[in-house]
């Protein structure tokens, strides 16, 4: 991975359904985000924040304008690159946390590992288990979704996400369907996913106390960026980097002994 690159970069993003009245979705959207950045993206009801994550996240293309993901140009990617390329570098997380309710937890969060196909079977579920024991849900993995909580449930999710070890994790509203008990546990493991491991998150969130404790928020209005500004939830000084892409320091010295499996 090329150390200077943000990991994620718009440049110019542009998404307009095309139809009898097009639909602008999002528009001119320039940014970069770092390593180790936990950033909120804000908004109200169709300002284009989940529009603009699946930009990002590669499950949309732009209308016009450039995704980068590590300094790669994604747009011209072959249609199984990109596939391939998105389970290896992204973790998604939705508000309804989509497991598929047949099979248990841990045969969820080995799906994207089988579709990677760099595991064997043992080797994937040995993962799959580990990665649900650092979320605390170490009893859970034979579980189906409908015999967990909805907190649980999320936590699977996000164990999910982790499936294929991405350095990205984007999550759309992913604490706006729970209490605030579990609300508040999805919230600190993203959170620890960011300071502990250096990964990067990006939050769609309705809720601005949460996006005031990440460390930037960025605010959509009619699909263009109106603010983007520090929070103020960043522990210690940690990475910044500016639209141009400019790199401040790097995810702790440490993180990479801490990693979650
Ligand atoms: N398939 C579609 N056809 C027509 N319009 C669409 C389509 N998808 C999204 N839109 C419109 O694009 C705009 C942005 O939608 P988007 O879902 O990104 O908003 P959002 O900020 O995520 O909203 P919410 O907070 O309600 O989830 C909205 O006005 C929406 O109605
Ligand atoms: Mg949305």
């Amino acid at each position: 991975m090329s150390p200077a690159a943000p990991l994620v970069e718009a440049r110019g993003v542009t998404r307009v359904l095309a139809g009898a009245v097009p639909v602008t979705l999002v528009a001119d959207i320039d940014l970069a985000i770092g390593r180790g950045e936990l950033t909120a993206i804000t908004g109200p009801s169709g300002s284009g924040k989940s529009s603009l994550l699946y930009l990002l996240g590669l499950l949309d293309l732009p209308t016009t304008g450039e995704v980068l993901i590590d300094g790669r140009e994604t747009s011209a990617m072959a249609e199984n690159e990109r596939a391939e390329f998105r389970l290896a570098t992204l973790g998604f997380v939705f508000q309804f946390h989509f497991l598929l309710p047949e099979f248990s937890a841990c045969d969820n969060i080995m799906i994207p590992m089988r579709r990677l196909g760099r595991l064997d079977a043992a080797a994937r579920r040995e993962r799959a288990e580990s990665i649900l024991a650092s979320l605390g849900l170490a009893e859970h993995g034979h579980k189906r979704p409908d015999q967990l909580s909805g907190g649980q449930r999320q936590r699977v999710a996000v164990a999910r996400a982790l499936a294929n070890d991405p350095p990205l994790i984007l999550a759309d509203e992913p604490t706006g369907s729970l209490d605030s008990q579990s609300s508040e546990q999805v919230f600190d493991i993203l959170k620890t996913l960011v300071e502990r491991d250096g990964r990067t998150v990006v939050a769609v969130t309705h809720d601005l106390d949460l996006a005031d404790r990440m460390h930037r928020r960025i605010h959509l209005v009619d699909g263009r960026i109106t603010e983007d500004r520090p929070a103020g939830g960043r522990a210690s000084p940690g990475p910044t980097i500016s639209p141009a892409g400019r790199r401040g320091a790097g995810p702790p010295a440490d993180a990479a002994d801490q990693r979650l499996p």
